[in-house]
């Protein structure tokens, strides 16, 4: 089960940087985002400051003052020189990383929602969809592989793929770093933190480097762990044992972030009506058809609608599909042995289960979930 010795979140406070990132996030995705103007998605706002959800309300009258705060203060020449975090956090809110500058990482990767998606598949430019759920990418920074098929060995590897992705960002990453090399601040921010100009390379570095802090441990399941034995209500402690022991969970969602870095088959291929290989994509071993990136389940009651195509909309869905998967898909190949025999979970332990996973949910992303 997990480890109480968890690395400490990164308390990130809210800064006067984030706040003016958020404003600026904010008006662009409102103003230049199609997807939030016909209303498929909510705006995004910046992950350290969600608990100001209310500004929502009073936002509209401070976006114009936001637009001139954006567009003046953030003077490299005045301010203290941004961390490498600070300019990755800077580049995963700017759509000018996409080819038509209207999709950011955030876009997809909402920081109120775990930094997952509200939708089956997201949408890139040109109104594409993506071929696969996004994940939300809380606690990703001891992970050894990236992507539903674990296609990326570090987040460094990863994060220049959704900007050349055609269904994501479409921007060959070429052209990407020279739009850096051509805009005056990104210039002198890369010369600061790298001394050097923006390349691919150091590119990657930042948005990882931004990545690395979305570390969360503080739900009330890590202050059960760290012995607060009312951290948990009686539900979430059944639904505890029911995850270790009779639904099984933890043969796979073990370690402290309840993934292990293994692949898996759940029995969600049949090659027909439910297409993708998963890692056979990766590695054309025929014995990963339908294989998956054991996901973490930390923040997972934010990130719905689950799995790589996102086709349960929530956890109890998920748990119901557990509990008896052939009344769900009757013809997964390869299905993994542990999952041939009914659960038999009763409604009051699906709820417990159910109870357990929302425990972990980091204090942050409350607001988000009630
Ligand atoms: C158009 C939506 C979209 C955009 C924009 C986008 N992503 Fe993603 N992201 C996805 C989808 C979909 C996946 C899963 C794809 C797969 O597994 O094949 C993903 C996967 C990831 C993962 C892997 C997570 C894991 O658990 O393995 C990371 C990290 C990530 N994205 C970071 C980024 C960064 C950094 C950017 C900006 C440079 C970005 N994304 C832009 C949709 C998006
Ligand atoms: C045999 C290994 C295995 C077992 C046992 C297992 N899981 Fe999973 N779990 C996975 C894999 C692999 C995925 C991703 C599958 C996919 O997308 O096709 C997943 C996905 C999930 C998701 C969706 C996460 C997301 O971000 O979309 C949830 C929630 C989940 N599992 C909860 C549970 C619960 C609760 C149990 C016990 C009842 C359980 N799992 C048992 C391997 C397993």
């Amino acid at each position: 089960m997990g480890n109480p010795a968890h690395v400490p979140g990164n308390a990130n406070p809210p800064s006067f940087y984030s706040l003016l990132t958020a404003i600026r996030t904010f008006t662009n995705q409102f103003f230049c985002n199609p997807h939030v103007a016909t209303g498929h998605r909510m705006p995004s706002i910046i992950f350290t400051t969600m608990k100001r959800r209310k500004m929502i309300f009073i936002l509209p009258g401070m976006l114009c003052a936001g637009i001139l705060i954006a567009g003046f203060s953030i003077n490299p020449r005045s301010a203290d020189p941004p961390t490498k975090a600070q300019l990755g956090e800077k580049l995963f809110f700017d759509p000018l990383l996409s080819k038509d500058r209207s999709i950011s990482c955030a876009s997809c990767h909402i920081p109120q929602y775990g930094f997952a998606d509200t939708l089956t598949f997201s949408i890139g430019i040109h109104h594409t969809a993506t071929k696969r759920n996004t994940p939300g990418i809380t606690n990703l920074s001891g992970r050894p592989n990236f992507f539903w098929d674990g296609r990326a060995a570090s987040l460094e590897e990863q994060a220049l793929q959704p900007i050349a992705n055609p269904d994501e960002m479409g921007l060959p990453v070429e052209e990407a770093v020279q739009r850096l090399n051509e805009h005056d601040s990104y210039r002198q921010y890369f010369q600061q933190v790298f001394n050097s100009a923006p390349t691919a390379k150091n590119l990657s570095q930042a948005l990882a480097a931004f990545e690395r802090t979305l570390e969360t441990a503080n739900s009330p399941y890590d202050r059960y762990i760290a012995g607060n034995d009312s951290a948990l209500t009686p539900s979430a402690i059944r639904g505890r044992m029911l995850f270790i022991g009779k639904a099984n969970c933890n043969n796979c969602h073990s370690g402290e972030d309840f993934t292990a870095d293994r692949f898996k088959n759940i029995g969600l291929y049949n090659g027909t009506t439910l297409k993708d290989a998963g890692r056979f994509d990766a590695t054309k071993d025929s014995a990963h058809l339908g294989f998956f990136k054991v996901p973490s389940l930390r923040n997972v009651a934010v990130t719905a609608p689950y799995m790589h195509n996102g086709m349960f909309k929530t956890l109890k869905d998920v748990i119901a599909y557990y509990n008896t998967p052939d009344s769900i898909v009757h013809d997964g190949i390869h299905r993994d042995l542990s999952l041939n025999k009914p659960l038999h979970l009763n409604k009051d332990e699906m709820t417990d289960l159910e109870n357990f996973l929302i425990a972990l949910t980091d204090d942050r992303f409350k607001v988000a979930h009630h």
